[in-house]
């Protein structure tokens, strides 16, 4: 990498923020397209967030990621905010035009994209059942409702979280069927075309996975198994998915797509996805 007096700084804000591998997928895109940028992690705690968000304009940086803790809380210091990032209250991009700083969401536009670059599956009028009702579920669950699925049956942990995810989106999405329950999803995957694990289960040495496993050979042939962990690439619920010969759809390709979808909005240029794709695989390895 050569670093010149020109070249832009871009980065991604969060607390813990040593085990991104945002900088791996953007630095391998600039180099294959011979741009002057360089995108590092950048420790940002609580306090220091607003400090952080002036220095986008100091530093007349292209623009920047927001990872956790932030991604709520950055609304407050930007000028604009688009309409899908205010409803879900997270922003995961911004961009800086001119000292104008303006908020966007790509987790969920981006969850969408590998979806269908995977499997082709398409939303609308499908019956979908997620697991998870935190964050990541409320950026999937906004770009799933705005395909209109036949239904979409929210399944957490905590009982209460899903009944106030359900409540809150089914007054933006008014003609939405929208259902809460436990995590003791057994009948309803006899009737479920898209299964989604947006919670942590499965990760690492972490709880195996959000569900009982053998729930899963309740799904009829054609449905799909979506998980968006991807530490380890092939989950437990991956594993079994297609063990039992459902199309699957891994974990990565939604960091790699809203990795690609800040770009394009940082840059106004096509990201190459394979280039991400790449790497990301390579930094999984390494880190
Ligand atoms: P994220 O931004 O990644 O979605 P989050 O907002 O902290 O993170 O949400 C984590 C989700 O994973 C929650 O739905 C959580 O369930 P609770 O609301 O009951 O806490 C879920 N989760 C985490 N670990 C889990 C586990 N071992 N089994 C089932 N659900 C789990």
């Amino acid at each position: 990498m050569r670093i010149t007096g020109h070249t832009k700084l871009l980065g991604v804000f969060g607390d813990p923020v040593e085990h991104t591998l945002s900088p791996f997928l953007h630095n391998a895109v600039f180099e294959s397209l011979a741009m002057d940028m360089v995108y590092l992690p950048l420790h940002v705690t609580k306090e220091s967030l607003k400090g952080a968000v002036d220095s986008i304009r100091v530093f007349e940086m292209p623009g920047i990621n927001v990872t956790i803790p932030h991604k709520n809380a950055v609304i407050a210091h930007l000028d604009e905010v688009d309409d899908q990032a205010r409803a879900i209250g997270s922003v995961n991009t911004v961009v800086n035009k001119d000292g104008r700083l303006t908020g966007h969401t790509t987790d969920g536009e981006g969850y969408m994209a590998s979806l269908a670059e995977d499997t082709g599956f398409e939303v609308e009028g499908k019956r979908v059942v997620i697991l998870g009702a935190g964050g990541a579920a409320r950026s999937i669950l906004y770009s799933i409702l705005k395909r209109k699925p036949d239904s979409v049956t929210v399944s957490n942990r905590t009982i209460k979280k899903a009944e106030e995810l359900v409540r809150e989106f089914g007054a933006l999405f008014a003609s939405a069927k929208l259902i809460a329950t436990g995590l003791d999803v057994g009948k309803r995957l006899n009737d479920c075309d898209l299964l989604i694990n947006t919670t942590s289960a499965g990760m690492l040495a972490k709880t195996e996975a959000a569900i009982d496993l053998f729930e899963v050979s309740n799904l009829n042939k054609d449905a799909v198994v979506s998980d968006i962990v991807y530490r380890p690439l092939d989950t437990p619920l991956i594993k079994k998915a297609a063990e039992l010969g459902l199309k699957v759809h891994k974990g990565l390709g939604m960091l790699v797509h809203q990795g690609a979808l800040s770009f394009e909005l940082w840059t106004g240029t096509k990201a190459p996805r394979d280039t991400m794709m790449f790497a990301a695989i390579q930094s999984l390895e390494v880190s």
